[in-house]
């Protein structure tokens, strides 16, 4: 196995749990990943979806050699044909979903966002997809009177940190509590998981310290058997958002010194 994210337990399962099919994108790396290995590991069915192929497929046979339980399906989220085809080949192999993870995610990774060729690319990713997924993923669920939903935010959806990651985490906050009120009533339930810093390829350059993306992985199966509206983790960084909340001046001091770290070996020019 490749991972930087823990061990996996194929064929370890629990089978006391109701065993759901669960549609998880960004599963070739980072969060999405250790997800995969977790909820393999629960007893889920999966439908694992990334652009990169052999990453996908080799985790979707190390998770399940037979192919009946974990399937692997190369999805471009930003792509209108690829996001039916992903939820097409779902219904097709495991009949209706029961859970959908919005999972993938990019930011702008050096320099400056409006330095960048395309910054809205992480509009795209982070926001628009999640939004359209859940517009072709609805209407069966809504027929069912049953699904869940989680996406998966970001401590920068409540602390202002980078200009379009934060727009769009602070974007996929807004429309996940929101969507779980509109939806109060039905069997449909919406989370949203907010993760501080974790280690995964996103934060490869980042030079603080960090816990693996289990952590992350953990509250995601969680709130799959108890949905709450919103969790924070690593669960300190609630204080850290409540800080920023009552005293933006400290948020301004603290965020001014991670952005300082994050631009200390780059050529910042302004
Ligand atoms: N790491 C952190 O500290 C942290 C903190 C807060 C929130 N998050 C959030 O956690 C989520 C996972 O990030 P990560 O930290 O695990 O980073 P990561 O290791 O870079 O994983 C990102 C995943 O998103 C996928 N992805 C990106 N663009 C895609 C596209 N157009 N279509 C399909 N899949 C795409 C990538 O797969 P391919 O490249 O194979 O397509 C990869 O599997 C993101 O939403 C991120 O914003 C991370």
């Amino acid at each position: 196995m490749t991972a930087n994210t823990g061990q996996i337990r194929a064929g370890q399962t629990h089978p006391a749990r109701k065993s759901k099919v669960i549609v998880l994108t960004g599963a070739s790396s980072g969060i999405g990943r250790a997800t995969a290995v977790e909820l393999a590991a629960r007893g889920h069915k999966l439908v694992l979806a990334a652009r990169r192929v052999d990453e996908l497929g080799l985790l979707a046979r190390q998770l399940d050699p037979t192919g009946v339980r974990v399937i692997a399906v190369p999805t471009d989220v930003t792509d209108d044909a690829s996001r039916r085809a992903l939820l097409a080949a779902a219904a097709a192999h495991f009949g209706p979903i029961d859970v959908l993870i919005n999972n993938a995610g990019v930011t702008v990774e050096q320099g400056w966002w409006w330095d960048d060729a395309d910054p809205l690319r992480v509009l795209r990713v982070n926001l628009e997809s999640p939004i359209e997924l859940i517009r072709l993923a609805l209407p069966e669920m809504r027929r069912r009177d049953a699904g869940q939903i989680v996406n998966i935010g970001s401590v920068a959806g409540r602390v202002a940190t980078n200009g379009v990651y934060s727009a769009s985490k602070y974007g996929l906050r807004g429309f996940s509590l929101a969507l779980r009120r509109e939806l109060q009533g039905t069997g449909v339930t919406v989370s949203l998981v907010a993760p501080g810093f974790v280690k995964s390829e996103m934060t490869a350059s980042a030079r603080l310290p960090m816990p693996g993306p289990e952590v992350v992985a953990h509250a995601v199966a969680d709130v799959l058997e108890r949905p709450r509206a919103e969790v924070t983790v690593p669960k300190f960084y609630f204080a850290f958002v409540l800080l920023n909340t009552l005293f933006p001046a400290v948020g301004d001091f603290v965020v001014r010194r991670i952005i300082r770290r994050r631009y200390a070996h780059t050529s910042r020019t302004t």
